[in-house]
């Protein structure tokens, strides 16, 4: 069978930790691709990471480019292009302009990989990926967000923290979208099957559930000059191999909504199934009354972000 090829659009922070987790993974052949000035980056980048898969004795080849006809046919693609937000810049002007970088590499992919299983992280996500999924016109099941894996991971992180306890054995669910208004739902996170609400009094689970929402704030404040990357290139690569393997596995993901939950022509952070149909199935959950009302306050902020890209 042949191997897959995995294009990664942008070669920043995240896109070079891609290109290291799908060589270790050996998910496939990785094309890291960024803008024409940074030509010498990716390549560098690149030829460091297969220099690494020697030591290791890894099956993969990856390669640097500037030149989208080098993504030709790519199976998966992982979108990490955007400029991050700079002091002075409004949500707002941070939107238009990565709208206009998002609608580039839209219409690149139409044209150069019209199979791929896409999988979006540029920011603010939620908006990000509608403007692809627009302008692409992909089918919905072959466009996602990548968002609810990192923030569970994040609650999973805190939870196992707090009770001493292997983050192996917490599960998290959080839903809707990526930023202040995502939705923790602590009655569906649970250590070794319990639910957390039996093994943490409520203020404990309030502090979680807003360190969780301000999860990617705090790891700026610490980084000074970037955003998170490792976690953010993690939860896309286990994303990337349930589609690439066929796992089926079930993760919360930024999922074009067709009624489900109330929602329709959105896309939200849901948990799905993934795999080799891409997006096969959003699995539905009961939520209570103040539940659903904090998704549709989460769905209120997004449908604001993408009215501000103008598409
Ligand atoms: N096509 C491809 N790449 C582009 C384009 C474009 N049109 N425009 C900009 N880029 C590239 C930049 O040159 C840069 O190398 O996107 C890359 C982004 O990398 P970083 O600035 O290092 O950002 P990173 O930390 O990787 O995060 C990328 O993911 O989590 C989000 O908020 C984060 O939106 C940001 C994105």
């Amino acid at each position: 069978m042949a191997r897959a090829k995995i294009g990664l659009i942008g070669g920043g922070n995240i896109g070079g930790q891609l290109a290291l987790l799908a060589a270790q993974k050996e998910l496939g052949d990785a094309v890291l691709f960024d803008i024409p000035q940074t030509e010498k980056m990716t390549s560098g980048k690149t030829l460091d990471i297969l220099q690494s898969t020697a030591v290791y004795g890894q099956s993969a080849s990856l390669s640097g480019t500037t030149d989208w006809k080098d993504l030709e046919g790519s199976d998966v693609l992982i979108i990490t292009a955007g400029v991050p937000r700079k002091p002075g810049m409004s949500r707002d002007d941070l939107v238009k302009i990565n709208t206009g970088i998002m609608k580039d590499v839209a219409e690149n992919a139409k044209k150069y990989c019209p199979k791929a299983f896409t999988i979006v992280i540029s920011n603010p996500l939620d908006a990000m990926v509608y403007v692809y999924h627009k302008i692409t016109g992909f089918s919905s099941k072959k466009v996602c967000g990548m968002a609810g894996v990192l923030d569970s991971s994040r609650m999973e992180t805190f939870i196992a923290e707090e009770l001493g306890v292997s983050v192996a054995d917490v599960t998290a669910l959080v839903m809707g979208g990526h930023g202040d208004s995502m939705v923790p739902l602590p009655r569906f996170t649970t250590v070794a099957g319990v639910p957390i609400t039996e093994l943490l009094p409520k203020e404990r689970i309030e502090a979680i559930v807003k360190r969780t929402a301000d999860g990617g704030g705090e790891i700026v404040n610490l980084l000074k000059t970037g955003s998170a990357y490792f976690a953010p290139a993690a939860s896309a690569i286990k994303m990337a191999e349930s589609y690439l393997r066929d796992q089926k596995r079930v993760l919360p993901c930024a999922a074009y909504l067709n009624g489900e939950y109330g929602i329709r022509g959105y896309f939200i952070g849901v948990p799905a199934v993934i795999g080799a149909g891409g997006v096969e199935r959003v699995v539905e959950i009961r939520l209570t009354a103040d539940e659903q009302a904090l998704l549709d306050r989460s769905r209120g902020h997004v449908a604001d972000l993408v009215k501000a890209t103008g598409i």
